[in-house]
């Protein structure tokens, strides 16, 4: 199949304001130019709060800096009274080029459905952002349907809407592994992420299957992410609390030295 670019994605969830968020893209931007960063081999993005991303935005554009940025989530309305919510169309304004939907926070605090989660990405699609699906079982789903159970019937809801021309993300995230300092092993992310490539080509076709980039989340850092970007379906990481910690995601970003 033709070569997937690993993503690497650090999730900063409700951490580092703006101000954080400024020196946190410089020094990122530093350690990638200082280890020759090749953006081609491996991407680099990262999700901060919506009110760091005009100030991220400045910066990358300023610098020209490799680094891709995007919200954590949208509305699935373009605008009207729907009082503290965001638009996609206001993510993508502000030159976002992902947006994370339905991680298992959203899920279960801001009880999103599968079909609000479909709703989501129907309206970052519409926007042209590049919707990163996320989907993982808890530790009582684990025990009662088994592992890739929850995630496949979760990725399918999210792709009720999806076209096999669409341009989109997976992230396999096991809700007992975020978190919890617990990840996940290289082979249980692989399994699941195999399950998931399956539901790709089932229901989008061989193409999109190939072509579409499956990350796994929860608890990863420096010292585990070689293993995970060993498996020939993982293909990169999505990060929170490694991701707010300059020196190990920048270890994470480096996986290949
Ligand atoms: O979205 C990433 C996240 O949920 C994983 O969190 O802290 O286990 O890396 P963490």
């Amino acid at each position: 199949h033709p070569r997937r670019t690993p993503l690497i994605a650090g999730n900063w969830k409700m951490n580092l304001d703006h101000l954080q968020a400024i020196a946190f893209v410089q020094k990122l931007a530093w350690n990638l130019k200082d280890a020759k960063h090749d953006v081609a081999a491996v991407e680099v993005a990262v999700f901060p709060p919506f009110t760091d991303l005009r100030s991220v935005q400045t910066l990358v554009s300023a610098d020209k800096l490799p680094i891709a940025f995007g919200g954590q989530d949208l509305s699935a309305q373009d605008s009207g009274a729907f009082t503290g919510e965001i638009s996609g169309a206001f993510l993508a304004q502000l030159e976002c080029k992902y947006v994370l939907i339905g991680h298992s926070e959203r899920r279960t605090l801001h009880a999103e459905t599968d079909e609000v989660v479909a709703a989501k990405v129907a309206a970052a699609l519409k926007h042209n952002l590049v919707p990163i699906i996320c989907v993982g079982e808890s530790a009582a789903d684990l025990e009662l349907h088994g592992p890739s159970a929850v995630p496949v019937a979760q990725l399918r809801a999210a792709l009720s809407g999806v076209t096999n021309a669409a341009d989109f993300v997976v992230a396999y995230e096991p809700v007992w592994a975020i978190g919890s300092g617990k990840a996940a092993t290289p082979e249980q992310a692989e399994q699941v992420a195999a399950q998931l490539r399956l539901v790709l080509k089932e229901t989008l076709g061989q193409d999109v299957a190939d072509k579409t980039r499956i990350l796994y989340g929860g608890s990863v850092k420096g010292s585990n992410i070689a293993g995970f970007m060993r498996e020939p379906n993982v293909d990169g990481a999505l990060v929170g609390g490694a991701s707010l910690d300059i020196d190990e995601f920048s270890s994470i970003v480096r996986f290949q030295q």
